[in-house]
């Protein structure tokens, strides 16, 4: 009996994490209940929520009037997961918005160089130039209308300000650095290898304990999810898929702030910057729910699928959003076939845009890589292993690269921070 019950404790965990971060298009209607179930009793510390409706503290022990956040998009299809904070002094902070915010200037922080390239190209990710403020030190590289690929070098995090993406689902990796981002749903902390997905909406503030640190983020303008095949119909991971949920942390330690006062928050937009004045602290929640939060996964959490022969890149998938995947290269064993090659095959990939992130270990197939290159290969142009790459592979057994991929489906247009960084040689890097 003292079995049974912690499996049904264990099937309900696993239950909302699974619906809480996967945005399987198959599962909405079954994560539509699975809302409506858990907000209907939701408490957090004394005060007991209704489903919908602003809610009061019923027990008196705060003596106020607490206000639901509905957060949703593409609400009438019901083709995305919603979040529903409980929150303060929303009606104040709308007022506010008004009054302030046509009074500030729009910053742009894009700018395109190069939209026909049709040439590998590489880049020298960590000749970024940090910069002490974590806003200017994004620099786009890549770009399309799917998505923004995205370095950056921050000495500092967001001092003094707040910053939201209402444009884009945000994913940050760490490739150096340790931290905390802080968010209205808690605090996720942060450390080397981490993937933070960050849904768009999301009011965030991030912090670093190191200087030397090093990102690449992607900003995509549709959802991260899971990939489909790794999902059943419900949404929830399947046994097959190299990560589950109890690989996902969410936020921790939820803070109510209630102070009043000129709280700074960036609005990104269509790649402009909106300063808005908050009259009251952003993070004002005092509990939430629903399947629309900022969540932490490592790649060192990722594990890897093998094969006798050869396995081509979507084993090592990650995430995926319209028109992109992300894949992460992880410590291996190489194919075990007798007779097996393990460097991989010269191919034409004509469906994207591949673009690889050089993270950590050594890389069997290319000479020359230095830890954060980025390499641009386009659509339907050969590449593979440089000269000598597959004979020095024979008999190897394991590899213990660390890298993150982007394939974009449709072509990636090159920026003006990225031309300072380029590698002009690396197109002639395959002769012999
Ligand atoms: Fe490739």
């Amino acid at each position: 009996m003292i079995w049974h019950n912690v499996g049904v404790l264990y099937s309900r965990i696993a239950f909302s994490v699974s619906y809480g971060s996967v945005y399987s298009e198959s599962s909405q209607f079954t994560f539509s209940i699975s809302v409506f179930n858990l907000s209907k009793n939701f408490i957090v510390g004394s005060v007991f929520f209704r489903n919908k409706y602003d809610v009061f503290d019923v027990f008196g022990t705060y003596k106020r009037l607490y206000r639901n956040n509905f957060i949703g998009s593409r609400t009438i299809t019901f083709d995305r997961n919603k979040l529903k904070i409980i929150i303060n002094n929303l009606l104040s902070k709308f007022f506010q918005f008004s009054i302030w915010f046509n009074s500030f200037k729009l910053i742009k922080i894009r700018s395109i160089s190069n939209n026909k390239n049709m040439q590998n190209r590489c880049y020298k990710g960590f000749n970024i130039k940090p910069e002490n403020d974590f806003l200017k030190s994004r620099k786009p590289v890549l770009v399309n209308n799917d998505c923004h690929v995205i370095l950056a070098a921050p000495t500092k995090g967001t001092e003094g300000y707040f910053y939201k993406n209402s444009g884009a689902d945000e994913m940050l990796f760490i490739h150096e650095g340790k931290g905390v981002l802080k968010t209205v749903y808690g605090e996720l902390p942060f450390s080397y290898g981490d993937y933070l997905i960050v849904p768009r909406g999301t009011i965030y503030q991030i912090s670093f304990e190191t200087e030397n640190n090093r990102l690449l983020i992607v900003e995509a303008f549709s959802p991260f999810r899971y990939p489909k095949r790794y999902c059943n119909h419900a949404g929830q991971l399947l046994e097959h898929s190299p990560f589950c949920e109890r690989d996902i942390r969410e936020p921790q330690n939820l803070t109510t702030h209630d102070e009043k006062g000129d709280f700074l928050v960036y609005i990104k937009r269509d790649n402009l910057l909106y300063p808005y004045h908050y009259q009251y602290h952003p993070f004002d929640a005092v509990g939430w729910d629903g399947c629309h939060y900022p969540f932490a996964f490592s790649i060192h959490d990722f594990e890897p699928i093998t094969g006798r022969v050869h396995l081509p890149p979507p084993i090592h998938q990650t995430f995926e959003a319209h028109n992109l995947v992300i894949c992460s290269f992880v410590p291996r064993k190489y194919d075990y076939h007798p007779l097996a090659i393990p460097a991989p095959y010269h191919h034409s990939n004509v469906d994207s845009d591949e673009v690889l992130y050089y993270v950590d270990g050594d890389f069997m197939s290319r000479k020359h890589v230095e830890k954060g290159m980025i390499t641009v290969h386009p659509i339907g142009i050969p590449h593979g292993p440089h000269p000598g790459a597959v004979e020095r592979s024979i008999g190897k057994e394991a590899t213990q690269e660390l890298a993150v991929m982007v394939d974009t489906f449709k072509s990636l247009w090159i920026c003006e921070d990225a031309l300072p960084i380029e590698d002009a040689n690396y197109y002639k890097s395959w002769m012999d």
